[in-house]
């Protein structure tokens, strides 16, 4: 086979191959790769009709949802993980990072950890971190625990929705596995992660190279922690560079970013601190707000309003249109803001708006905004009730609300809240999408395929360049991809 291999593809193919793969994935293959590239591209040739493989790059680019994708990408992918996989990082996580966090968390009345694997391969990294905070809280199910997982390889993620292990890919020797209830043996050798773990953790499709993160709708927004270990090995440097700022973005003030020890330590992204402990180098995020007062500080001030020559003032407002004038600047300052992701200047903007317009239901809505991607849920839920209390028929509350209400992992509330978006606009296509995420993690699989479904055939009518809510940088057509993604790991043949 090795022979017929390598004379199916020409070298200019095979460079058209690795662009395709380095424009899409970021995907950066090295010499010793050679062999792996050339047998993904053989091998899904021969799966779908031994179609050449210049049919097969053209079918690639021409269908980004395409099964041919998905199968090169099974294969072309390395998704070696196991458990407790790098014993320094492990014991840096059980007893420094994670007992400090959930210290400095108990000390202010906050039991919310949001924790995401990026290039979780088959999840063995993200369950390693769900046992271990299972062992570290003594009081575990007054938590509310946001882990996430995500990957572009399709397989990986259903095997480990699946939580189903060979013993080598447990075979970490550590205590909490071979001492532990948390696995069960299978007559087939085989091991099954118990129901109430897998519980814990939300896996999906996420494409590191795409500008789709942070952001509410998938959940990646103010995290304490992110692992990406063993992933930008495989990545091209720019990628790298710029996943890594979008990292920065992701994590709240002070949240780590761990690599693998193998990964670059020379990123020039500003927010983020290379730190050192024993022989483990972490990022920390850096917190450029630090003693910054939300309401009082004055640089984030409303622009005081521009003084005119005396000849072109025009005539004094009337106390109502003053109040409609101060309101406009306000709003288009918070819009600013908000496209830049500048969360506590949306939120100052927006308190300081609000004591003029204290019955504005869309400011309370941008303060409920900038609260939760601060990760201040719970006051992000007193604000946005606060919006829905001045407008109950404005359907964007009530989808922020079912957000919010996800996060804080309420999820009949967040379903009743996406369900009243629809009531208002059957239209509004996040609001199906966001339901279909709500019935997953209630376990209602059908109900929520047919949620997400009609996101989908929402998306695929509406205008193709339309921003998605809350995803500035992603369109109608770009979540129409992600949704058939997420579709296809789900099982739903299309
Ligand atoms: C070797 S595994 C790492 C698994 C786990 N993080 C660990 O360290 O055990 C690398 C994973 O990165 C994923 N990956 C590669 N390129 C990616 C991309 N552009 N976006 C998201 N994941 C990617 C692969 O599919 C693969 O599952």
């Amino acid at each position: 086979m090795t022979a017929e291999m390598n004379s199916f593809l020409t070298a200019e193919l095979a460079a058209d191959f690795k662009q395709f793969l380095a424009t899409d994935y970021g995907l950066h293959l090295y010499a010793h790769q050679e062999h792996r590239f050339k047998q993904a591209i053989y091998k899904t040739c021969q799966a779908f009709a031994e179609i050449a493989p210049g049919q097969l790059l053209a079918k690639l680019k021409a269908d980004p949802l395409c099964p041919e994708r998905r199968l090169l990408l099974q294969h072309i992918t390395v998704d070696e993980s196991y458990f407790f996989r790098d014993e320094n990082q492990h014991d840096f996580l059980k007893n420094d990072f994670l007992p400090r966090l959930i210290a400095q968390k108990r000390a202010q009345s906050d039991k919310h950890i949001r924790i995401w694997s990026a290039g979780c391969a088959t999840g063995q990294e993200i369950y390693s971190i769900a046992i271990l905070l299972q062992e570290l809280l003594s009081d575990f199910s007054s938590w509310q625990l946001h882990l996430i997982a995500s990957d572009i390889n399709h397989h990986s993620l259903q095997r480990a929705m699946k939580g189903e292990y060979s013993q080598w890919e447990i075979r970490s020797n550590n205590d909490l596995i071979s001492n532990s209830s948390y696995f069960t043996a299978l007559e087939n050798g085989r091991y099954q992660l118990n129901e109430a773990l897998k519980k814990q953790v939300k896996f999906f499709f996420l494409n590191l190279a795409e500008d789709i993160f942070p952001s509410l709708m998938n959940q990646t927004c103010h995290l304490d922690l992110i692992l990406c270990r063993n992933v930008f090995i495989y990545l091209q440097p720019q990628i790298v560079e710029q996943t890594c700022a979008r990292f920065a973005q992701a994590l709240r003030p002070g949240g780590l970013l761990l690599l693998s020890a193998t990964d670059p330590l020379n990123l020039s992204t500003p927010l983020l601190i290379a730190k050192q402990h024993k022989d483990v180098f972490y990022f920390e995020r850096l917190d450029e707000h630090a003693g910054f007062n939300s309401a009082t500080d004055n640089h984030l001030a409303l622009e005081s309003p521009v003084i005119l020559p005396a000849a072109e003032q025009p005539p004094p407002l009337s106390p109502q249109n003053r109040q409609i004038a101060d309101f406009s600047v306000a709003r288009s300052n918070i819009l600013a803001s908000l496209a830049n992701n500048q969360w506590q200047e949306v939120l100052a903007l927006s308190e300081q708006a609000l004591i003029n317009n204290p019955a504005n239901p869309d400011l309370a809505q941008f303060k409920a905004k900038a609260l939760v991607n601060l990760g201040l849920l719970d006051q992000a839920k007193i604000a946005c009730e606060e919006s829905i209390k001045l407008n109950d028929l404005d359907p964007h509350s009530y989808l922020l609300y079912g957000l919010i209400l996800l996060q804080l992992n309420l999820y009949d509330e967040a379903e009743k809240a996406f369900r009243q978006t629809i009531f208002l606009n059957y239209d509004f296509m996040e609001a199906h999408y966001q339901l279909g995420q709500v019935l997953l993690y209630k376990g209602q699989q059908k109900q929520a395929i047919k949620a997400i479904k009609n996101a989908l055939h929402l998306a695929e009518q509406g205008d193709k360049q339309r921003p998605v809510h809350n995803v500035i940088t992603l369109t109608y057509s770009g979540f129409a991809e992600a949704i058939k993604n997420e579709l296809s790991v789900l099982g739903v043949k299309q």
